[in-house]
């Protein structure tokens, strides 16, 4: 395909399996929603008719994958498919000591336990709030650093803000740098940021581990955006964002588009051995973490997979497809458009309706009155007075859904544009002490 002249960029698959999605009407989708006291997460997914909430463990697996299904070793100690998993993850990140985890957050409640201690800070372009949720869990103290631009890295660390850190009196047992920056629009790392990054970290003697969920679509991002990479290959890039590093955490839910599956790397000899005792303890045998040994053999072929250039310019370009439509649609989005969705400015959508009547939410909530489709608040609801932003971000599954659902989404998107000015906003009736938007009532200001 990379040679190919057509201008048309198709899915690089074709269908061998398929599930029925829903289609309702909208009288019950008012319904649904009064019953889930306009909450999306407390709609049965049966109802949903396209599922943009996460690209998080939603991706479709191929057939690859599931022929290694059936190859999978259950040894406890030793298993073959451990074999497999390593040699696959060593080539690509270049790590010596290589954990299974259940997902992602179990990797980083790992890390954190071994080597945090109350009061140590660290430093991380942004925390996904999984990780700041173990950081704190264990007394240390997230300290988010982005870039905070929208140019074509706008994922990427402020320099000037690491080097006040690492000046400064607080102990910092390491530096985080997450690829893509999710909580900043998806946004990609550079290279170049990326090195200045481990410079600081070489002359302070800090190590730097990377939140790689997504580094498949962050090396190609820098493959395309970055000056004098566009000939690399994904997985030389990938392999060099993870050379720059000490070490990773992982969630293969993403870029190793399997269901379940995690990862804890490591070339620190005395880090790797205090990780296999806290593994042991709460996930299992070194050999096979938190997951079943086939589960190793699917996401070896899926780390793999996610680097193959085909794939990877499908994904952005259904991502900015999706954005273009919505940004035609009238709908102001976060940009430039970022590697796994599209972010709504829901501020800037609804201006009449103020934060603290839940404007992103207000906004999600329509897309699913209106199209059946189910998207998910970043902004107040989610974040409280903390709120930097007002998103509705739509996250796309990994090679689940064709160019037409994606059409069917901008659909929404135009009908719900032609009707802002009507839109209300809602107030909270009911909140759980923690993570509230999981579990919140709401009810519309009317
Ligand atoms: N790091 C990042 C950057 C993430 O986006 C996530 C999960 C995790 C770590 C945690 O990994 O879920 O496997 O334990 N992000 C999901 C999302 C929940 O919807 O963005 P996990």
């Amino acid at each position: 395909m990379n040679e190919t002249p057509f201008s048309t960029i198709v899915e690089p698959f074709r269908i061998k399996a398929v599930e029925p999605i829903p289609f309702t009407t909208q009288a019950e989708r008012r319904e649904l929603l009064g019953r889930a006291g306009y909450n999306l997460f407390k709609i049965a997914a049966q109802k949903v008719t396209i599922d943009l909430l996460t690209d998080l463990g939603t991706g479709a697996m191929s057939d690859r994958q599931w022929a290694s299904l059936l190859s999978g070793d259950e040894s406890y100690a030793g298993s073959r498919s451990y074999e497999h998993f390593e040699t696959i993850v060593r080539r690509l990140t270049g790590y010596r000591h290589i954990l299974p985890t259940h997902q992602g957050r179990a990797a980083e409640r790992i890390l954190f336990e071994a080597v945090v201690k109350p009061g140590d800070v660290v430093p991380n372009n942004t925390h996904f709030d999984t990780t700041r949720a173990n950081l704190e869990h264990v007394g240390g103290v997230a300290h988010d650093i982005p870039v905070g631009s929208t140019d074509a890295f706008g994922g990427n660390m402020d320099i000037a803000a690491l080097e006040q850190a690492l000046t400064g009196p607080q102990r910092i047992p390491l530096v985080m740098v997450t690829l893509t920056n999710n909580a900043a629009g998806g946004q990609p790392v550079s290279l170049e940021n990326l090195k200045a990054v481990r410079a600081l970290c070489d002359r302070y003697k800090v190590p730097l581990f990377l939140d790689a969920a997504r580094f498949a679509e962050n090396a190609w991002l820098i493959r395309r955006r970055e000056a004098g990479q566009g000939e690399r290959s994904p997985a030389e890039i990938a392999h060099e964002m993870f050379a720059l590093a000490d070490g990773c955490t992982l969630s293969a839910k993403k870029d190793g588009i399997v269901n379940i599956g995690g990862i804890l790397a490591t070339n620190r000899e005395d880090w790797a051995e205090r990780f296999s005792t806290l593994l042991i303890l709460t996930e299992g045998f070194p050999t096979y973490g938190g997951l079943a040994g086939r589960d190793l053999e699917a996401i070896g072929v899926g780390l793999e997979e996610a680097l193959d250039p085909d794939y990877l310019r499908y994904r952005e370009a259904t991502v900015a497809y999706l954005a273009r439509g919505i940004r035609e649609a009238g709908l102001p989005i976060v940009e430039p458009p970022g590697g796994h969705a599209v972010f709504i400015d829901a501020a800037r959508a609804l201006p009449h309706i103020p934060p603290e009547q839940l404007p992103a939410q207000a906004l999600s909530v329509e897309l699913f009155l209106e199209g059946g489709v189910r998207t998910v608040e970043i902004g107040t609801l989610m974040f409280g007075d903390a709120a930097r932003h007002e998103l509705v971000r739509l996250a796309l599954p990994r090679r689940v859904y064709t160019a037409s659902h994606v059409d069917w989404v901008i659909e929404t998107a135009q009908r719900i544009a032609k009707r802002l000015d009507r839109i209300p906003g809602y107030r909270i009736v009911k909140e759980p002490p923690l993570l509230r938007h999981f579990a919140a009532t709401l009810e519309p200001l009317v």
